[in-house]
């Protein structure tokens, strides 16, 4: 698994999609760069969402609020007080860790070790090795090992569940325990606000402290009325936007999964009280069917319902995938309830109501959200799509087999050499095709490396020109996943495209 992670990263490099951000001043951690195919592909996943939240809906509407917001947005929202990461320090190492994530590696870490001293013994005493008995006379080696990662596991969990008693009671729990288990190394658990500060103005007096936005959302929140207004919009109605959104993350690996800077899209839904639940189920649905459309198999998605919920909800649940690190969140589902709109209320002074023509009431909307990490839908389909396949002959291929639908380039035209009006006949087409699609001209190297190069970008067609032609106005077309070929002729390349890229 970690093998085919690096594979990821070293392909989406090679081939032009993801570059560390500076790279030449050795990178920025966890801020990426998006090249010539990823910025394509990034797009088209972008599209491929508003499509189907802001085109195909009558009741939603677009929306692109600043980053910058008054900084008065993130004391109502919440985040300046709750926006927190549990950070731990070493006094050896002196470095600063994500207390959840560093307790549950290490148990994961002790687990392995436990297991390894009993395949050691396994493979040392052969037929006659009994491991429960293995077990329970090697305490020292393996249940100490157990104990330990017993108590890290929970101390991981409250973690998780801002419990910090109980994670000061259970490293007094581990200290007692197991004594040598390095846990006095440790100090206490400290909180982190996640949100990048700036400032606005020039002056130092006047300066005002701002923060980057940590999610979209709340850009749309203090445009609800105005979109309401100025759109005509009935509830339930929703604002549907994509952008950019900062966060100081602590743990900076697993590529571009978890960002410092990265991009969402995220609707709100705006509903009447009391009827949150349905549209909160509705949603949930709908979403999972907008990711399996995408082809990737139904058996890489699973749902994760929160059972501890966020300040502002009173139901939410997660869509994850199966990552090459495993079932991560990709997307969030949220039912908010008035939290957001009441607290914006409450520090603007301003109402932030709606007036209900049919119930003849004003209230303040319910809403449910569902926010999806653009970048991490890059991650997952970029990595699902990359293949190393053997082939009958023997020989391998790696083939990007992204959906036609959001493959960067979606064909690209081969004069099959460089001469005898072949290459002229190429630049003909592409001239044809590229008012509907991205296309590629490609004349160096053998046909056969032209090919492997298009399959590792990801490009669903091939269309070489040969001395047929010429004769015939015929080209062949290659699948990029089956491999077959058609010979077919040039003015039916563009329905033929269009039938398997087109949203
Ligand atoms: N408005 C709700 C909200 O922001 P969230 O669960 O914090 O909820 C929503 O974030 C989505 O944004 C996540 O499911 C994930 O896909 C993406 N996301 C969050 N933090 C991220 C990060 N540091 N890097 C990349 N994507 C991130």
């Amino acid at each position: 698994q970690e093998d085919i992670f690096k594979n990821v990263v070293s392909h989406a490099k090679e081939y032009g999609f993801i570059f560390p951000s500076s790279e030449v001043y050795d990178g920025l951690s966890a801020v990426y760069d998006y090249a010539q195919n990823g910025v394509e592909l990034k797009k088209n996943i972008r599209e491929y969402w508003w499509k189907a939240m802001v085109q195909m809906n009558d009741n939603i509407v677009g929306l692109d609020a600043a980053i910058l917001m008054h900084p008065t947005t993130w004391k109502a929202s919440g985040h300046v007080d709750a926006f927190n990461d549990p950070l731990i320090d070493n006094k050896d190492s002196k470095k600063r860790y994500r207390a959840d994530v560093l307790i549950e590696d290490y148990a994961e870490k002790l687990n392995q070790k436990a297991i390894k001293e009993i395949e050691k013994a396994r493979v040392r005493f052969g037929d006659a090795f009994n491991e429960a008995e293995f077990v329970a006379t090697n305490a020292r080696v393996v249940e100490y090992k157990a104990k330990e990662r017993e108590i890290l596991e929970r101390m991981a969990r409250s973690l998780g569940n801002d419990d910090l008693a109980d994670v000061k009671a259970l490293i007094e729990e581990l200290e007692i325990a197991c004594p040598e288990s390095g846990s006095r190394n440790w100090t206490e658990v400290k909180q982190f606000n996640l949100m990048f500060g700036t400032k606005l103005g020039a002056s130092a007096d006047s300066a005002m402290d701002l923060y980057l936005r940590p999610e979209t959302a709340q850009g749309i929140f203090v445009n609800f009325l105005n979109v309401q207004k100025s759109g005509r919009m009935k509830v339930p109605f929703g604002i549907a936007q994509t952008g950019k959104a900062f966060r100081n993350e602590i743990v900076a690996r697993q590529f571009i999964f978890r960002m410092r800077e990265f991009e969402q899209m995220e609707m709100q839904f705006f509903v009447r009280p009391g009827e949150e639940m349905k549209h909160y189920e509705f949603w949930k649905e709908a979403r999972l069917k907008w990711h399996l459309s995408l082809g990737l198999g139904r058996e890489n998605y699973r749902f994760h319902d929160h059972e501890k919920l966020a300040h502002y909800a009173n139901a939410a649940a997660d869509i994850e995938f199966n990552f090459p690190f495993g079932f991560k969140e990709l997307e969030g589902i949220h039912s908010r309830t008035d939290f957001d709109l009441k607290a914006h209320e409450q520090y603007s002074g301003r109402k932030l109501q709606y007036f209900d023509p049919e119930l003849n009431e004003n209230y303040v909307p319910y809403v449910v959200e569902t926010s999806v990490g653009l970048d991490r839908m890059f991650l997952a389909v970029f990595a699902t799509s990359l293949k190393e396949e053997t082939l009958e002959d023997g020989s391998t291929r790696t083939v990007l087999k992204l959906p036609a639908v959001l493959a960067p380039t979606k064909a690209a035209v081969l004069p099959l050499v460089k001469k005898d009006g072949l290459p002229e006949i190429a630049h003909q087409i592409i001239a044809d095709l590229k008012w509907d699609f991205n296309v590629a001209y490609d004349e160096k190297d053998a046909v056969g490396r032209r090919y492997r190069r298009q399959d590792a970008l990801g490009t669903p067609f091939c269309i070489t020109v040969d001395h047929q032609t010429v004769e015939d106005q015929t080209v062949t077309i290659r699948h990029r996943d089956t491999m077959k070929q058609d010979r077919v002729k040039i003015a039916d390349l563009k329905s033929i495209i269009e039938s398997e890229v087109s949203m």
